[in-house]
Protein backbone atom coordinates (compact mmCIF):
# COMPACT_ATOMS: atom_id res chain seq x y z
CA UNK A 1 0.00 0.00 0.00
CA UNK A 2 1.48 3.50 -0.28
CA UNK A 3 3.28 5.40 2.36
CA UNK A 4 0.12 6.78 4.15
CA UNK A 5 -2.80 4.82 2.54
CA UNK A 6 -4.60 8.52 1.95
CA UNK A 7 -4.86 7.79 -1.46
CA UNK A 8 -6.49 4.76 -0.97
CA UNK A 9 -8.90 6.42 1.42
CA UNK A 10 -9.58 9.14 -0.68
CA UNK A 11 -10.65 7.00 -3.79
CA UNK A 12 -12.97 5.34 -1.41
CA UNK A 13 -14.21 8.94 -0.49
CA UNK A 14 -14.51 9.83 -4.10
CA UNK A 15 -16.70 6.65 -4.50
CA UNK A 16 -19.19 7.61 -1.50
CA UNK A 17 -19.48 11.21 -2.80
CA UNK A 18 -20.46 9.54 -6.28
CA UNK A 19 -23.30 7.25 -4.64
CA UNK A 20 -24.31 9.89 -2.09
CA UNK A 21 -24.46 12.95 -4.08
CA UNK A 22 -25.07 11.24 -7.85
CA UNK A 23 -26.79 8.31 -6.92
CA UNK A 24 -24.67 6.56 -8.84
CA UNK A 25 -24.53 3.11 -7.80
CA UNK A 26 -21.10 1.33 -5.58
CA UNK A 27 -21.37 -1.68 -8.28
CA UNK A 28 -20.15 1.21 -10.96
CA UNK A 29 -18.62 3.78 -8.80
CA UNK A 30 -16.25 1.85 -6.63
CA UNK A 31 -14.09 -0.02 -9.82
CA UNK A 32 -13.96 3.76 -10.86
CA UNK A 33 -12.75 5.52 -8.07
CA UNK A 34 -10.17 2.98 -7.09
CA UNK A 35 -9.69 2.21 -10.95
CA UNK A 36 -6.18 4.60 -10.86
CA UNK A 37 -4.82 3.17 -7.52
CA UNK A 38 -0.72 2.47 -8.40
CA UNK A 39 -1.12 -1.27 -6.22
CA UNK A 40 -3.79 -3.89 -6.26
CA UNK A 41 -2.97 -3.52 -2.45
CA UNK A 42 -4.64 -0.11 -2.34
CA UNK A 43 -7.34 -0.68 -4.82
CA UNK A 44 -8.56 -3.78 -2.16
CA UNK A 45 -7.89 -1.80 0.57
CA UNK A 46 -10.04 1.63 -0.87
CA UNK A 47 -12.87 -0.79 -2.45
CA UNK A 48 -13.29 -2.70 1.23
CA UNK A 49 -13.58 0.78 2.95
CA UNK A 50 -15.94 2.13 0.38
CA UNK A 51 -18.04 -1.16 0.18
CA UNK A 52 -18.31 -1.56 3.98
CA UNK A 53 -18.62 2.07 4.86
CA UNK A 54 -21.84 1.87 2.47
CA UNK A 55 -22.69 -1.18 3.75
CA UNK A 56 -22.94 -0.01 7.93
CA UNK A 57 -24.23 3.26 7.14
CA UNK A 58 -26.63 2.68 9.62
CA UNK A 59 -24.80 1.12 11.73
CA UNK A 60 -21.91 4.02 11.93
CA UNK A 61 -24.42 6.26 12.41
CA UNK A 62 -25.37 5.04 15.33
CA UNK A 63 -22.26 4.85 16.72
CA UNK A 64 -21.19 8.60 15.46
CA UNK A 65 -24.57 9.71 17.20
CA UNK A 66 -23.49 8.40 20.72
CA UNK A 67 -20.44 10.91 20.40
CA UNK A 68 -21.90 13.15 18.47
CA UNK A 69 -23.08 17.03 20.64
CA UNK A 70 -25.53 17.74 17.50
CA UNK A 71 -27.64 15.37 15.09
CA UNK A 72 -25.73 13.37 12.39
CA UNK A 73 -27.51 14.98 10.07
CA UNK A 74 -26.82 18.63 11.39
CA UNK A 75 -23.00 17.63 9.84
CA UNK A 76 -22.73 18.75 6.52
CA UNK A 77 -22.57 16.03 4.23
CA UNK A 78 -18.75 15.80 3.26
CA UNK A 79 -17.28 15.62 6.50
CA UNK A 80 -20.53 13.19 7.14
CA UNK A 81 -18.51 10.90 4.98
CA UNK A 82 -15.64 11.34 6.27
CA UNK A 83 -16.69 10.44 9.59
CA UNK A 84 -18.50 7.13 8.46
CA UNK A 85 -15.60 6.22 6.99
CA UNK A 86 -13.28 6.85 9.95
CA UNK A 87 -16.11 5.16 11.92
CA UNK A 88 -15.74 2.27 10.21
CA UNK A 89 -12.27 1.88 10.35
CA UNK A 90 -12.39 2.19 14.26
CA UNK A 91 -15.24 0.11 14.58
CA UNK A 92 -14.65 -2.79 11.93
CA UNK A 93 -11.53 -2.53 10.62
CA UNK A 94 -7.87 -3.62 12.20
CA UNK A 95 -6.35 -0.26 11.30
CA UNK A 96 -4.56 1.12 14.02
CA UNK A 97 -7.00 3.76 15.36
CA UNK A 98 -4.31 7.07 15.01
CA UNK A 99 -3.87 5.50 11.41
CA UNK A 100 -7.64 5.67 10.77
CA UNK A 101 -8.38 9.39 12.71
CA UNK A 102 -4.80 11.14 10.95
CA UNK A 103 -6.22 10.03 7.54
CA UNK A 104 -9.47 10.91 7.96
CA UNK A 105 -8.79 14.29 9.58
CA UNK A 106 -6.35 15.21 6.38
CA UNK A 107 -9.40 13.98 4.00
CA UNK A 108 -11.72 16.30 6.24
CA UNK A 109 -9.51 19.19 5.65
CA UNK A 110 -9.40 18.67 2.01
CA UNK A 111 -13.39 18.75 1.77
CA UNK A 112 -13.49 22.45 2.50
CA UNK A 113 -12.30 25.81 1.63
CA UNK A 114 -8.84 26.54 2.64
CA UNK A 115 -10.01 29.18 5.41
CA UNK A 116 -12.14 25.88 6.99
CA UNK A 117 -9.72 23.47 6.49
CA UNK A 118 -8.24 24.03 10.52
CA UNK A 119 -11.84 24.02 12.02
CA UNK A 120 -13.34 20.79 9.73
CA UNK A 121 -9.79 19.05 10.55
CA UNK A 122 -9.97 19.57 14.65
CA UNK A 123 -13.96 18.72 14.20
CA UNK A 124 -13.43 15.33 12.56
CA UNK A 125 -10.14 15.03 14.82
CA UNK A 126 -12.90 15.43 18.00
CA UNK A 127 -15.03 13.21 17.14
CA UNK A 128 -13.33 10.19 15.96
CA UNK A 129 -10.58 10.56 19.09
CA UNK A 130 -14.02 10.39 21.33
CA UNK A 131 -15.57 7.52 19.29
CA UNK A 132 -11.90 5.52 19.58
CA UNK A 133 -12.50 5.76 23.43
CA UNK A 134 -16.08 4.33 23.01
CA UNK A 135 -15.61 1.70 20.71
CA UNK A 136 -15.79 -0.98 23.91
CA UNK A 137 -18.90 0.80 25.66
CA UNK A 138 -21.55 1.10 22.85
CA UNK A 139 -24.83 0.48 24.40
CA UNK A 140 -25.45 -2.63 21.79
CA UNK A 141 -29.50 -3.55 21.75
CA UNK A 142 -30.40 -6.76 23.61
CA UNK A 143 -30.86 -9.73 21.19
CA UNK A 144 -33.57 -11.01 23.65
CA UNK A 145 -34.69 -7.52 24.65
CA UNK A 146 -35.55 -6.26 21.31
CA UNK A 147 -34.09 -8.81 18.45
CA UNK A 148 -35.20 -6.43 15.81
CA UNK A 149 -33.22 -3.59 17.11
CA UNK A 150 -30.13 -5.69 17.38
CA UNK A 151 -30.09 -7.51 14.05
CA UNK A 152 -30.52 -3.98 12.71
CA UNK A 153 -27.48 -2.63 14.69
CA UNK A 154 -25.59 -6.02 14.48
CA UNK A 155 -25.54 -6.84 11.12
CA UNK A 156 -26.18 -2.99 9.36
CA UNK A 157 -29.97 -2.76 7.72
CA UNK A 158 -32.57 -0.74 8.27
CA UNK A 159 -35.37 -1.39 10.80
CA UNK A 160 -38.20 -1.83 8.04
CA UNK A 161 -36.00 -4.53 6.31
CA UNK A 162 -35.37 -6.60 9.35
CA UNK A 163 -38.99 -6.20 10.72
CA UNK A 164 -40.14 -7.85 7.44
CA UNK A 165 -37.44 -10.67 8.02
CA UNK A 166 -38.13 -11.31 11.26
CA UNK A 167 -41.41 -11.69 10.84
CA UNK A 168 -41.38 -13.78 8.34
CA UNK A 169 -38.58 -16.36 9.54
CA UNK A 170 -37.36 -15.56 12.94
CA UNK A 171 -34.34 -14.41 14.52
CA UNK A 172 -31.58 -17.32 13.47
CA UNK A 173 -32.83 -16.76 9.58
CA UNK A 174 -32.88 -13.48 9.57
CA UNK A 175 -29.47 -13.20 10.36
CA UNK A 176 -28.12 -15.65 8.31
CA UNK A 177 -30.30 -13.60 5.06
CA UNK A 178 -28.64 -10.05 6.68
CA UNK A 179 -25.22 -11.46 7.13
CA UNK A 180 -25.20 -13.02 3.38
CA UNK A 181 -26.55 -9.55 2.45
CA UNK A 182 -22.92 -8.27 3.44
CA UNK A 183 -21.09 -10.80 2.00
CA UNK A 184 -19.08 -9.65 -1.12
CA UNK A 185 -20.19 -12.10 -3.93
CA UNK A 186 -16.90 -12.71 -5.66
CA UNK A 187 -17.30 -13.19 -9.63
CA UNK A 188 -19.69 -14.75 -11.61
CA UNK A 189 -19.70 -15.05 -15.41
CA UNK A 190 -22.31 -16.04 -17.93
CA UNK A 191 -20.10 -17.80 -20.52
CA UNK A 192 -21.06 -16.97 -23.91
CA UNK A 193 -19.12 -19.75 -25.47
CA UNK A 194 -16.41 -22.27 -24.46
CA UNK A 195 -16.75 -22.38 -20.77
CA UNK A 196 -13.90 -24.25 -20.18
CA UNK A 197 -11.41 -22.20 -22.42
CA UNK A 198 -13.03 -19.00 -20.30
CA UNK A 199 -12.48 -20.93 -16.75
CA UNK A 200 -8.72 -22.30 -18.07
CA UNK A 201 -7.95 -18.26 -19.47
CA UNK A 202 -9.27 -16.84 -15.62
CA UNK A 203 -6.98 -19.32 -14.39
CA UNK A 204 -4.21 -18.42 -15.79
CA UNK A 205 -4.93 -14.75 -14.42
CA UNK A 206 -4.55 -16.07 -11.09
CA UNK A 207 -8.27 -15.67 -10.75
CA UNK A 208 -9.22 -18.85 -9.12
CA UNK A 209 -12.19 -19.64 -11.53
CA UNK A 210 -14.60 -22.57 -11.16
CA UNK A 211 -17.26 -23.70 -12.68
CA UNK A 212 -21.00 -22.39 -11.12
CA UNK A 213 -24.21 -24.59 -10.90
CA UNK A 214 -25.37 -23.53 -14.27
CA UNK A 215 -24.48 -25.18 -17.76
CA UNK A 216 -22.46 -21.40 -18.41
CA UNK A 217 -21.71 -20.10 -14.81
CA UNK A 218 -18.23 -19.14 -13.94
CA UNK A 219 -17.52 -18.27 -10.59
CA UNK A 220 -14.01 -16.74 -9.45
CA UNK A 221 -12.56 -14.13 -7.21
CA UNK A 222 -13.63 -10.73 -6.65
CA UNK A 223 -12.09 -7.14 -8.71
CA UNK A 224 -13.23 -5.05 -11.71
CA UNK A 225 -14.55 -7.68 -14.58
CA UNK A 226 -14.45 -4.75 -16.82
CA UNK A 227 -10.40 -5.40 -16.83
CA UNK A 228 -10.96 -8.84 -18.23
CA UNK A 229 -10.32 -9.39 -22.11
CA UNK A 230 -12.79 -11.66 -21.97
CA UNK A 231 -15.38 -9.29 -21.02
CA UNK A 232 -13.86 -6.53 -22.89
CA UNK A 233 -14.78 -8.89 -26.39
CA UNK A 234 -17.90 -10.89 -25.23
CA UNK A 235 -16.93 -14.10 -24.56
CA UNK A 236 -18.01 -13.36 -20.97
CA UNK A 237 -20.78 -11.42 -19.41
CA UNK A 238 -21.01 -10.57 -15.20
CA UNK A 239 -23.93 -12.06 -14.88
CA UNK A 240 -25.62 -13.49 -11.48
CA UNK A 241 -26.47 -16.99 -11.26
CA UNK A 242 -29.67 -16.10 -10.18
CA UNK A 243 -30.57 -13.92 -13.83
CA UNK A 244 -29.28 -16.79 -15.63
CA UNK A 245 -31.66 -19.13 -13.40
CA UNK A 246 -34.55 -16.68 -14.62
CA UNK A 247 -33.72 -16.35 -18.18
CA UNK A 248 -33.37 -20.54 -17.86
CA UNK A 249 -36.86 -21.12 -16.49
CA UNK A 250 -38.09 -19.80 -19.84
CA UNK A 251 -36.80 -22.94 -21.56
CA UNK A 252 -36.39 -21.10 -24.52
CA UNK A 253 -35.94 -23.49 -27.31
CA UNK A 254 -34.03 -22.78 -30.52
CA UNK A 255 -35.91 -20.57 -33.08
CA UNK A 256 -38.51 -19.46 -30.62
CA UNK A 257 -40.32 -15.99 -30.36
CA UNK A 258 -39.04 -14.56 -27.32
CA UNK A 259 -40.61 -11.05 -25.99
CA UNK A 260 -38.29 -9.40 -22.90
CA UNK A 261 -40.16 -6.33 -20.99
CA UNK A 262 -37.60 -4.39 -18.90
CA UNK A 263 -35.13 -5.01 -20.91
CA UNK A 264 -32.11 -2.84 -20.17
CA UNK A 265 -29.21 -2.98 -20.07
CA UNK A 266 -29.83 -6.32 -21.48
CA UNK A 267 -27.63 -9.17 -19.51
CA UNK A 268 -30.96 -11.33 -19.45
CA UNK A 269 -32.17 -10.69 -22.98
CA UNK A 270 -28.56 -11.80 -24.48
CA UNK A 271 -28.84 -14.87 -23.19
CA UNK A 272 -32.31 -15.51 -24.30
CA UNK A 273 -31.43 -14.34 -27.41
CA UNK A 274 -28.16 -16.94 -27.77
CA UNK A 275 -30.61 -19.44 -26.50
CA UNK A 276 -33.10 -18.71 -29.11
CA UNK A 277 -30.45 -18.86 -31.85
CA UNK A 278 -30.14 -17.51 -35.37
CA UNK A 279 -33.46 -18.92 -36.53
CA UNK A 280 -35.14 -16.79 -33.10
CA UNK A 281 -36.66 -13.82 -32.50
CA UNK A 282 -35.82 -11.68 -29.24
CA UNK A 283 -37.89 -8.25 -29.51
CA UNK A 284 -36.32 -6.31 -25.77
CA UNK A 285 -38.57 -3.71 -24.95
CA UNK A 286 -37.09 -0.86 -22.27
CA UNK A 287 -38.00 2.90 -21.49
CA UNK A 288 -34.59 4.57 -20.83
CA UNK A 289 -33.21 5.06 -24.55
CA UNK A 290 -29.90 5.18 -22.77
CA UNK A 291 -30.63 1.39 -21.08
CA UNK A 292 -32.08 0.68 -24.81
CA UNK A 293 -28.90 1.49 -26.32
CA UNK A 294 -26.99 -0.78 -23.81
CA UNK A 295 -28.78 -3.63 -24.65
CA UNK A 296 -27.70 -3.06 -28.59
CA UNK A 297 -24.35 -2.83 -27.38
CA UNK A 298 -24.14 -5.91 -25.44
CA UNK A 299 -25.74 -7.59 -28.17
CA UNK A 300 -23.09 -6.47 -30.30
CA UNK A 301 -20.15 -7.56 -28.35
CA UNK A 302 -22.06 -11.18 -28.10
CA UNK A 303 -23.02 -11.52 -31.43
CA UNK A 304 -26.44 -11.97 -30.70
CA UNK A 305 -29.37 -10.40 -33.12
CA UNK A 306 -32.34 -8.30 -30.75
CA UNK A 307 -34.85 -6.38 -31.82
CA UNK A 308 -34.86 -3.45 -29.16
CA UNK A 309 -38.08 -0.87 -28.86
CA UNK A 310 -37.58 2.04 -26.82
CA UNK A 311 -40.92 2.24 -25.29
CA UNK A 312 -43.24 1.40 -22.05
CA UNK A 313 -43.88 -2.11 -21.56
CA UNK A 314 -47.04 -1.37 -19.81
CA UNK A 315 -48.46 -0.86 -23.13
CA UNK A 316 -49.26 -4.08 -24.81
CA UNK A 317 -47.06 -5.24 -27.55
CA UNK A 318 -48.82 -5.04 -31.00
CA UNK A 319 -47.59 -8.73 -32.16
CA UNK A 320 -51.11 -10.63 -33.10
CA UNK A 321 -49.54 -13.94 -32.82
CA UNK A 322 -48.12 -13.48 -29.57
CA UNK A 323 -44.99 -14.71 -28.24
CA UNK A 324 -43.82 -18.14 -27.30
CA UNK A 325 -41.83 -16.98 -23.90
CA UNK A 326 -42.16 -13.40 -22.52
CA UNK A 327 -40.13 -12.77 -19.68
CA UNK A 328 -40.86 -9.67 -17.62
CA UNK A 329 -37.71 -8.66 -15.42
CA UNK A 330 -39.63 -5.82 -13.47
CA UNK A 331 -38.11 -2.57 -11.78
CA UNK A 332 -38.39 -3.69 -8.20
CA UNK A 333 -36.74 -2.46 -4.61
CA UNK A 334 -33.86 -4.13 -5.76
CA UNK A 335 -33.07 -5.25 -2.06
CA UNK A 336 -31.43 -9.20 -3.42
CA UNK A 337 -28.98 -6.73 -4.60
CA UNK A 338 -27.31 -5.54 -2.25
CA UNK A 339 -23.83 -7.87 -2.21
CA UNK A 340 -23.44 -6.29 -5.17
CA UNK A 341 -24.42 -2.67 -3.95
CA UNK A 342 -24.91 -2.28 -0.45
CA UNK A 343 -26.84 0.99 -0.53
CA UNK A 344 -29.92 -0.12 -1.90
CA UNK A 345 -31.07 -0.87 1.56
CA UNK A 346 -30.85 3.01 2.31
CA UNK A 347 -32.38 4.00 -0.73
CA UNK A 348 -35.16 1.97 -0.94
CA UNK A 349 -38.29 2.80 1.83
CA UNK A 350 -41.48 1.09 2.35
CA UNK A 351 -43.53 3.26 0.02
CA UNK A 352 -41.40 2.16 -2.89
CA UNK A 353 -42.47 -1.31 -2.19
CA UNK A 354 -46.03 -0.19 -2.50
CA UNK A 355 -45.20 1.97 -5.47
CA UNK A 356 -43.75 -0.51 -7.42
CA UNK A 357 -45.84 -3.31 -6.45
CA UNK A 358 -48.46 -1.50 -8.21
CA UNK A 359 -46.34 -0.94 -11.51
CA UNK A 360 -45.25 -4.58 -11.41
CA UNK A 361 -49.31 -5.39 -11.74
CA UNK A 362 -49.57 -3.46 -14.78
CA UNK A 363 -46.49 -4.55 -16.55
CA UNK A 364 -47.40 -8.29 -16.06
CA UNK A 365 -51.08 -7.53 -17.03
CA UNK A 366 -49.22 -6.52 -20.41
CA UNK A 367 -47.14 -9.37 -20.60
CA UNK A 368 -49.47 -11.76 -20.11
CA UNK A 369 -51.73 -10.43 -23.01
CA UNK A 370 -47.95 -11.03 -25.20
CA UNK A 371 -47.70 -14.53 -24.39
CA UNK A 372 -49.18 -17.20 -27.42
CA UNK A 373 -51.87 -19.74 -26.04
CA UNK A 374 -49.45 -22.21 -25.13
CA UNK A 375 -46.40 -20.06 -24.64
CA UNK A 376 -44.52 -19.56 -21.01
CA UNK A 377 -44.43 -16.07 -18.92
CA UNK A 378 -41.53 -15.72 -16.27
CA UNK A 379 -42.10 -13.01 -13.78
CA UNK A 380 -38.50 -11.74 -12.09
CA UNK A 381 -37.92 -9.25 -9.50
CA UNK A 382 -34.57 -9.23 -7.47
CA UNK A 383 -35.57 -8.62 -4.23
CA UNK A 384 -37.84 -10.36 -1.53
CA UNK A 385 -41.01 -8.38 0.01
CA UNK A 386 -43.91 -10.42 0.17
CA UNK A 387 -45.74 -7.80 -1.46
CA UNK A 388 -43.19 -7.60 -4.75
CA UNK A 389 -43.00 -11.42 -5.21
CA UNK A 390 -45.89 -14.01 -4.15
CA UNK A 391 -48.69 -11.20 -3.39
CA UNK A 392 -47.99 -9.99 -7.10
CA UNK A 393 -48.35 -13.79 -8.45
CA UNK A 394 -51.29 -14.74 -6.58
CA UNK A 395 -52.62 -11.48 -7.94
CA UNK A 396 -51.96 -12.69 -11.19
CA UNK A 397 -53.56 -16.45 -10.49
CA UNK A 398 -56.76 -14.51 -9.65
CA UNK A 399 -56.54 -11.93 -12.55
CA UNK A 400 -56.15 -14.48 -15.03
CA UNK A 401 -56.26 -17.76 -13.36
CA UNK A 402 -58.82 -18.78 -16.89
CA UNK A 403 -55.59 -18.17 -18.96
CA UNK A 404 -52.29 -19.25 -17.55
CA UNK A 405 -51.34 -22.46 -15.19
CA UNK A 406 -48.58 -22.09 -12.48
CA UNK A 407 -45.29 -24.26 -13.28
CA UNK A 408 -42.80 -22.65 -10.94
CA UNK A 409 -41.93 -20.06 -8.05
CA UNK A 410 -39.24 -19.26 -5.89
CA UNK A 411 -37.18 -17.30 -3.95
CA UNK A 412 -33.58 -17.62 -4.02
CA UNK A 413 -31.65 -16.13 -1.21
CA UNK A 414 -27.84 -15.25 -0.51
CA UNK A 415 -28.04 -17.17 2.12
CA UNK A 416 -29.18 -20.86 1.13
CA UNK A 417 -28.46 -20.24 -3.02
CA UNK A 418 -25.32 -17.54 -2.65
CA UNK A 419 -26.90 -15.94 -5.46
CA UNK A 420 -29.01 -12.45 -5.61
CA UNK A 421 -32.16 -12.29 -3.47
CA UNK A 422 -34.15 -13.07 -6.94
CA UNK A 423 -37.75 -14.27 -7.23
CA UNK A 424 -39.26 -16.17 -10.00
CA UNK A 425 -42.41 -17.25 -10.93
CA UNK A 426 -43.23 -19.18 -14.29
CA UNK A 427 -46.80 -19.95 -15.76
CA UNK A 428 -48.07 -21.51 -19.23
CA UNK A 429 -50.64 -20.04 -21.32
CA UNK A 430 -53.44 -23.06 -21.64
CA UNK A 431 -54.01 -23.61 -25.94
CA UNK A 432 -56.96 -21.92 -25.81
CA UNK A 433 -57.58 -18.36 -25.38
CA UNK A 434 -59.85 -17.67 -21.99
CA UNK A 435 -60.80 -14.10 -22.77
CA UNK A 436 -59.13 -10.37 -22.55
CA UNK A 437 -57.11 -10.01 -19.73
CA UNK A 438 -58.30 -7.72 -16.87
CA UNK A 439 -57.95 -4.11 -16.62
CA UNK A 440 -54.23 -2.73 -16.22
CA UNK A 441 -53.59 -2.08 -12.58
CA UNK A 442 -57.56 -3.48 -11.72
C1 LIG B 1 -34.68 -5.00 -13.37
S1 LIG B 1 -34.21 -3.98 -14.68
C2 LIG B 1 -34.10 -5.13 -16.00
C3 LIG B 1 -32.76 -5.82 -16.10
C4 LIG B 1 -32.62 -6.58 -17.41
N1 LIG B 1 -33.71 -7.51 -17.62
C5 LIG B 1 -31.30 -7.32 -17.50
O1 LIG B 1 -31.27 -8.51 -17.20
O2 LIG B 1 -30.31 -6.71 -17.86
C6 LIG B 1 -35.71 -3.17 -15.06
C7 LIG B 1 -35.66 -2.31 -16.30
O3 LIG B 1 -36.99 -1.88 -16.57
C8 LIG B 1 -36.94 -0.59 -17.15
N2 LIG B 1 -38.31 -0.06 -17.01
C9 LIG B 1 -38.90 0.47 -15.92
N3 LIG B 1 -40.17 0.77 -16.18
C10 LIG B 1 -40.41 0.42 -17.48
C11 LIG B 1 -41.54 0.49 -18.33
N4 LIG B 1 -42.71 0.98 -17.91
N5 LIG B 1 -41.42 0.05 -19.59
C12 LIG B 1 -40.23 -0.46 -20.04
N6 LIG B 1 -39.13 -0.54 -19.27
C13 LIG B 1 -39.22 -0.11 -18.01
C14 LIG B 1 -35.87 0.09 -16.36
O4 LIG B 1 -35.36 1.19 -17.08
C15 LIG B 1 -34.85 -1.02 -16.20
O5 LIG B 1 -33.93 -0.99 -17.25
Amino acid sequence: MSDTGLPARRAALTALTAVEEDGAWSNLAVPAAVGDLASDQDRSFASHLAYDTLRWEGMLDWALGEVLSRPLTDVEPSLRRVLRLGALQLLRTGVPPRAAVDTCVSLAREQVPAGRAKGAGGFVNGVLRALGRRVESLPWPDVEQDPVANLARTTGHPRWMVTDLHRRFGTDRARAILTADNEPPGLTLRATGDRDALIAELQDLDLAATPGASAVAVRARGGDPRRLDAVRDGRAVPQDEASMRVVEAAEVRPGARVLDLCAGPGGKATYLAALAGPTGTVVAVEQHPHRARLIEEAAARQGVDIEVRVGDATVPVDDPGGFDVVLLDAPCTGLGTGRRRPEVRWRRTPSDVNDLSVLQRRLLDAAVAAVRPGGRLVYAVCTWTVAETDDVARWCDDAHGGALTPVDRRQLWPDTDDTDGMYIAVWDRSDQDAGPAVTPGG
